[in-house]
Parts: C-alpha cells; structure tokens; sequence
C-alpha cells in the first residue's frame, strides 16, 4: 500500500464547496487507482462562520493546519461580509502563516478550449508565471490618519526584502530549468517607476542568473507583459513578479487559458504546508445550482497531487481534464458547460 496523504480541506464559501467536492472525487478515484490514501479531515473557515461566530481563522487552527501534508481551498468570500476581512483574515493569514512564498499559477491553453485570442492555440499558450506570495503590497505595511477629514494620508508600501526575492527568483530559475521548454525566464517589473523595488528585483535576478547559465533570462515592464501575453504570448515560458503585479497578470492569464473554470493555482512552500486553490472567487450567484465549473477545483487538485510526490496520478488527472475538455465540454463557462458540476466531476473521475 502506498502513502497516506493528510490533506485539510477548506471548501470556503459560495461555489467553493461544490466544486471541492468534485476536487475531492477526482482525488479519490486518483488515490484508488495509483495506490495512495487520503486522510481528509474538513473546516467550516468561511462567511458563514464569521457571520455566526465573529471568527475568521483562530490561531489554534494554524497548529492544527500544520499538522497536515497539503490544504486544499475551495473559495474565501462573501457578499454580506465587508472586502478585505475574510481575504486578510483567512487566505492571506494562511498564505503568511505557512510562508507560501510563491504563488504557481500555470496558464495553459488545452485542446478545445477557446481563447479569446484570435489566432492563438495550445501551441502558444503554455507558461508559468511565478508570483512572490507574502511580501509587496501585500504584506499589510502602511497607515491611514486623520480618516474621513479632508486631510485624510493614506500609505500603502510595499515591502520588498533581498531574502524574500530572492527565494522566490531561485525558484523560478529552478522551475524554467525543471520545465525544459525553451528555458526562459521573464522577469516582470517597473524599473522605470519603481526604481527602489525593482531594483532590487532586478539585481538579485541578474546575479542569480549566473548560476544558471543554460537559462535565458529576459525582462518587460508589467504594463508590457500585459500587452505581450496578448499579442505574442508564446513569447513566454517562465514569468517572475511581485505579489501585486502577479496577481493581476494572472487574472489576464486565466482568460487567455480559457476563463477562471479551468485557472488554478498553488501557494507553495516548497520546505513546508502548501495550499491549492482554483484562482477564481465564490461566484456567490451561482452557489447551489450545480452549474459551476469545477475543473479549476479538479487541477488545484492535480497540482496538489504532482508537489506532493504523485506524479504519475497528476499526470492522469490532468489527461482526464484534458478529454474532458477536447470531447464533452460545449464551453467552460458556469451554466454554459452542457454538462452540470457534479457531471463532469464524474467524468474527469472516471477517465482517471
Ligand atoms: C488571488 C485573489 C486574492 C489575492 C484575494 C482574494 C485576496 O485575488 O488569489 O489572486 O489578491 O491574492
Ligand atoms: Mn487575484
């Protein structure tokens, strides 16, 4: 018998739950037929739980979180809960709880998927973009006074350290040379503007890039990086940016990859507890219908399988997800799939 796999499940709000659950089926069928276990054990951290108890994630949760070999999280937000509290206070507090340095968000184009690039297919669309997941904008630092005056200061910094750069770069050095396509890698900034930031950025990704000789390195603006993955995105192997600047070219890159039905995602701590998400939010307008896409759950759940060691199952996950897509899905958007979430979860399961 093989391993035993202890994975913490956080179905989340909204849609989060329906399509975790057609994760967790395709897992299981995975577990079944390539020999490894699941041990699933679920928690309700979520609106719904905020709005009953005032609680969005105690500390306590954190110890036991760490107890596990992967998280995998359906979607964090609510429509009758203030932005920010449930993002701050459930994904962000765990992306920098597990110190997930980075953000894995591949954007691939599969056979039978439309993009709404006119003349682009799977050929020229496959890259990764690597995005720093715990310091930038993102890291909390700044200030507001005097709020509600006419003299309201408001400060938002970002944080940039030489320690958290570089982890990060050398990560992606590693996985443009792992990847073996045409081993480049892109590094996304704004060194025409933020000429503090990115400087260090672009500092450490140049001397890291001596240690990798076999690898090409390039550099684009972020604005630039916008235009290119548009028009000439088979430009791109490897992309690696910032936390603010790889949360927004991701979203691009999801609708180039065919819409947030397919996009996912893995915070990744490469020494410690990493977490699988499907990039999209809650879809709250479409909780409990049965019409969300639940392959984006499904290939969070693929990249969770291929980071903890089971290659040979992520590979199959991602062929079933593959005819699914080429053969029986009309199209990957909520309501419009010919198909509802809980079928084609049982057809990705059952081409596993
Ligand atoms: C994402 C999301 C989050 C982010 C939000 C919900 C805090 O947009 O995972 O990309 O900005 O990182
Ligand atoms: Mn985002």
């Amino acid at each position: 018998m093989g391993k035993t796999y202890k994975i913490a499940v956080i179905p989340g709000d909204g849609t989060g739950p329906e399509v975790i659950a057609e994760g967790v089926k395709v897992l299981r069928a995975a577990a079944a037929k390539y020999g490894f276990r699941l041990d699933l054990t679920y928690y309700d951290f979520g609106g719904e739980r905020y709005k009953r108890t005032g609680e969005t994630l105690p500390d306590s949760a954190i110890e036991e979180l760490k107890q596990h070999d992967a998280i995998y999280l359906g979607a964090i937000g609510h429509p009758d809960v203030k932005p920010g509290i449930l993002e701050k206070g459930i994904l962000l507090k765990l992306r920098f709880a597990f110190d997930q340095y980075i953000n894995l968000r591949p954007v691939k184009l599969y056979p039978g998927v439309e993009t709404p690039l006119k003349d682009k297919g799977p050929e020229d669309i496959d890259f990764v973009v690597v995005r720093e997941n715990t310091e930038g904008l993102y890291a909390g630092a700044g200030g507001v006074l005097r709020r509600g005056t006419p003299d309201e200061v408001a400060v938002q910094e970002s944080i940039n350290t030489r320690k958290g750069v570089e982890r990060c770069i050398r990560y992606a050095f590693e996985l443009t040379r792992k990847r073996n396509k045409t081993k480049k890698l892109t590094l996304c900034g704004k060194t025409n503007v933020l000429t503090y930031a990115f400087d260090l950025w672009e500092r450490t990704f140049y001397e890291v890039a001596r240690e990798y000789p076999d690898i090409k390195t390039d550099y684009a603006h972020v604005d630039a990086t916008c235009m290119w993955m548009v028009k000439n995105p088979e430009w791109f192997d490897v992309i690696v940016t910032d936390n603010m600047f790889g949360d927004i070219i991701t979203d691009l890159g999801a609708m180039i990859q065919g819409g947030m039905g397919i996009a996912a995602g893995g915070n990744i701590n490469p020494e410690g507890v990493s977490m699988f998400e499907p990039i999209g939010g809650s879809a709250p307008k479409y909780t409990g219908l049965n019409v969300i896409n639940p392959l984006a759950a499904i290939m969070a759940g693929q990249m969770m399988l291929d980071i903890l060691g089971e290659q040979e199952a992520a590979a199959a996950v991602e062929k079933a997800v593959m005819k699914v897509v080429a053969e029986k899905l009309k199209s990957l958007a909520a309501g419009k799939m010919g198909y509802t979430t809980t079928e084609v979860g049982d057809m990705v399961a059952s081409f596993v």
